[in-house]
């Protein structure tokens, strides 16, 4: 398969990781006689540097260009504590992902064997732990009106939802949970706000048409709760924008590690795959960022296009060395350090030299 992937390294740790998951993809497009092309493009405070703008236009006229897009990390604390900074990182990726309508956002969640005990969470309450988020991503109180009074003294960000917006994205969760344990948790605030009023009625009835699937409502203040007692009670969970954004890394803590969550960013034409953490620009060159969220993310690229044995390997891959404990220093209480690098050639090279049985 042909494919030309724009890469947004972007900010902090961004570069590190997404090397990583680059040289994952070269290794896939090597073993399997894919032609993958990749042309990277400036983004975040990069971005800002180098141009004045988070978001350039010719990044994002090459996205728009492209087949998929991999983006790593933005963010930088030059622009966190300065409330008055009129561009800032993150605004890079809030257009990037509502100039390509990437509506859905979808973020796998697990606790895998081997590292069970990394998380703080008890070994019985999140052994088996499989829930797949369904965060939406272009619409709420991140893209609503935003106001600052004249005196600087009242500020408001509007969440604002349409049934259209709704449905499109509760379509995807439904029809996920079809091909999973067949249950969707809407988390919302219903009981306070008619935003979340309008997505349960809207979600009930879309619902309906999907009688194999069991549909459960759950407020977002008891959702964060119940994640962290019992994780194992969730299949597909349903949220809109900032809800999923919580939610989701919170619900890291049972994988042990914020490095190991990937995501999918989907929309009707376009595609981008991203980790869901930050860019922790305390580690930044250092070599010690977790790039497995990264090379996750390259899994479910090559999974959206089909490629399912493709995306397996490096699943497998990833297994192989949660198991054998080649793991960065977040995941790591051994003195033998291993680095970023490490972990992406541990990778790469179980990519290029498969074993018989990874081939089923
Ligand atoms: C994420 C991030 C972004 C978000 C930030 C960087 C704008 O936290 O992808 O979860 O809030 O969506
Ligand atoms: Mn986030």
């Amino acid at each position: 398969m042909k494919l030309n992937i724009t890469v947004l390294p972007g900010d902090g740790i961004g570069p590190e990781v997404t090397a990583q998951a680059v040289k994952s993809l070269k290794a896939i497009a090597s073993e399997f006689g894919h032609n993958f092309r990749f042309k990277y493009a400036l983004m975040g405070a990069e971005a800002i540097d180098a141009t004045g703008s988070p978001l350039p236009k010719e990044t994002l006229a090459l996205c728009k260009s492209s087949d998929a897009i991999l983006f790593g990390a933005i963010g930088d604390p030059k622009y966190d504590n300065d409330p008055s900074a009129k561009i800032r990182p993150e605004q890079g990726l809030l257009e990037l992902r509502k100039s390509l309508g990437l509506f859905a956002n979808i973020r796998p969640v697990k606790a895998y064997d081997n590292l069970i005990d990394k998380s703080p969470l008890k070994r019985e309450n999140i052994e088996g732990t499989d829930i797949s988020i369904y965060r939406e991503l272009t619409g709420g109180i991140y893209f609503g009106e935003k106001k600052l009074s004249e005196d600087g003294n009242t500020a408001s960000d509007l969440c604002e939802y349409s049934r259209m917006e709704i449905s499109r994205i509760a379509h995807l969760a439904f029809k996920a949970a079809q091909s999973r344990k067949k249950k969707v948790t809407l988390v919302d605030k219903a009981n306070v706000l008619e935003s979340s009023r309008l997505w349960r009625k809207v979600v009930t009835e879309i619902g309906e048409t999907y009688p194999d699937v069991n549909l459960e409502f759950l407020f977002v203040d008891n959702a964060a709760m119940q994640l962290i007692l019992n994780p194992k009670q969730f299949d597909v969970i349903l949220t809109e924008n900032m809800f999923g954004d919580i939610i989701s890394d919170e619900a890291s803590v049972i994988g042990g590690s914020i490095g190991l969550l990937a995501s999918a960013s989907i929309g009707k034409k376009y595609a981008l795959f991203e980790p869901i953490h930050g860019s922790f620009p305390q580690a930044k060159n250092k070599d010690i960022a977790n790039p497995i969220a990264s090379i996750l993310s390259a899994a479910m690229l090559l999974e959206h296009f089909g490629l399912v044995k493709e995306a397996k390997i490096i699943q497998k891959a990833v297994e192989k060395s949660m198991e054998l404990a080649i793991t960065t220093p977040d995941l790591n209480t051994s003195n033998i350090q291993v680095t970023t690098t490490n972990v992406g050639d541990f990778i790469e090279d179980y990519i290029l030299h498969p074993k018989d049985s990874d081939l089923n």
